[in-house]
């Protein structure tokens, strides 16, 4: 018998130099320019963790969510899988083992979930589209399902125009943990809810995460909910990371100014000296700025950000980040 090649070293996903560019969607039909979505981003999830990512509308957090996912091919680079490349699996091994390990919950439930199919139905079409168990015990796993995400049993007849965005928002959770996956994606799970069912939401994440040892990609543009939940961070800007690290280096000692004026845009516990604006907004990724892409809006920039990507600056435990003028060390370092 031959097991699949599984390095238990190697983490759940890894992302290698990956870039996406999209074909734009407008313009004429003569030139169609490239949308830089992703600029050689590098990234891994570990078993277990949650990766939180962070950047604000346009950064391409929703494109390397899909990435992830195995829902987009990347133009350039490649997606590990437990140490095996993605996109030279099979078709049908991608499809079958790769895509009943990952779970993927979107940002809308009300648009996520077919109107028309009750909840049982939707949580036993994964179920059945890829064979697991008899009828009865797939009956069995729905009822486990509901009580997992703590919906009542008499949902499961509902359709979901029938429910709250909050319980919707657990059908698509329970959805995307219905084949036992070993890493969700959740991509702005709770920006389309009610305020008042947000927190609810992601307790809820952390305590299947708990529960279930899953491993996690949590994305937000929110840096504050990013932090609360996240064992790591990935700040991405305009398609690059530009900072990554644990969630105490990230927000407490952050290096890369971009990241600095995430935090200092949203109130938080921590007090920071002055109060960072970012004017204007992420310029168009069609036509991305040479050398650093923060640096149209960065307050620090100088001609020399303007020549090359800033290389990679290790500050040891994983904490790195690409800036040429990074925020000082030891003015942050005693938030933690
Ligand atoms: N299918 C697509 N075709 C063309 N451009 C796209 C497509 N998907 C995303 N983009 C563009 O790629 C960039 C990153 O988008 P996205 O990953 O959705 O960012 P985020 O989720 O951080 O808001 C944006 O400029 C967006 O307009
Ligand atoms: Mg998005």
């Amino acid at each position: 018998m031959t097991a699949p090649k599984d390095t238990t070293m190697e983490p759940l996903v890894r992302l290698d130099h990956i870039h996406v560019r999209h074909k734009a969607r407008s313009g004429g039909l003569l030139r169609r320019d490239a949308v830089h979505a992703l600029t050689d981003a590098s990234l891994e999830v570990r078993r277990g963790e949650i990766l939180g990512l962070v950047g604000e509308s346009g950064c391409g957090k929703s494109t390397l969510a899909r990435v992830v996912t195995g829902l987009q091919r990347p133009t350039e680079g490649e997606v590990y899988f437990k140490g095996q490349d993605l996109w030279r699996m099979p078709a049908a091994e991608r499809r079958t083992r790769f895509g009943a390990s990952v779970g993927v919950i979107f940002q809308d439930p009300s648009t996520a979930l077919n109107p028309r199919l009750s909840v049982s139905r939707i949580l036993r079409d994964p179920l059945d589209v890829h064979g697991r168990g008899t009828q009865a015990e797939r009956a069995r796993r729905v009822e486990e399902l509901l009580d997992l995400v703590g919906l009542p049993g008499h949902t499961m007849g509902a359709l979901p125009g029938q429910l709250s965005g909050g319980q919707r928002q657990r059908v698509a959770i329970a959805r995307a943990l219905a084949l036992e996956p070993e890493l969700i994606v959740a991509d702005e799970p709770t920006s389309a809810l009610d305020v008042s069912v947000r927190a609810q939401i992601l307790n809820l994440l952390v305590d299947l995460r708990s529960r279930l040892g899953l491993a996690m990609v949590f994305i937000s543009h929110d840096v504050q909910t990013v932090r609360y939940l996240a064992d790591r961070i990935a700040v991405l800007y305009l398609g690059r990371v530009v900072e990554e690290g644990r969630a105490a280096q990230v927000s407490g000692a952050s290096r890369h100014p971009y990241t600095e004026a995430l935090l200092s845009a949203t109130p938080s516990l921590l007090e920071r000296p002055e109060r960072i604006v970012l004017h204007g907004p992420v310029p168009s990724a069609t036509n991305p700025p040479s050398g650093c892409p923060f640096r149209t809006r960065c307050w620090k920039a100088d001609d020399a950000c303007a020549t090359v990507f800033p290389a990679v600056s290790d500050g040891g435990d994983g904490h790195r980040w690409h800036c040429v003028h990074p925020q000082p060390a030891a003015d942050t370092a005693a938030a933690v």
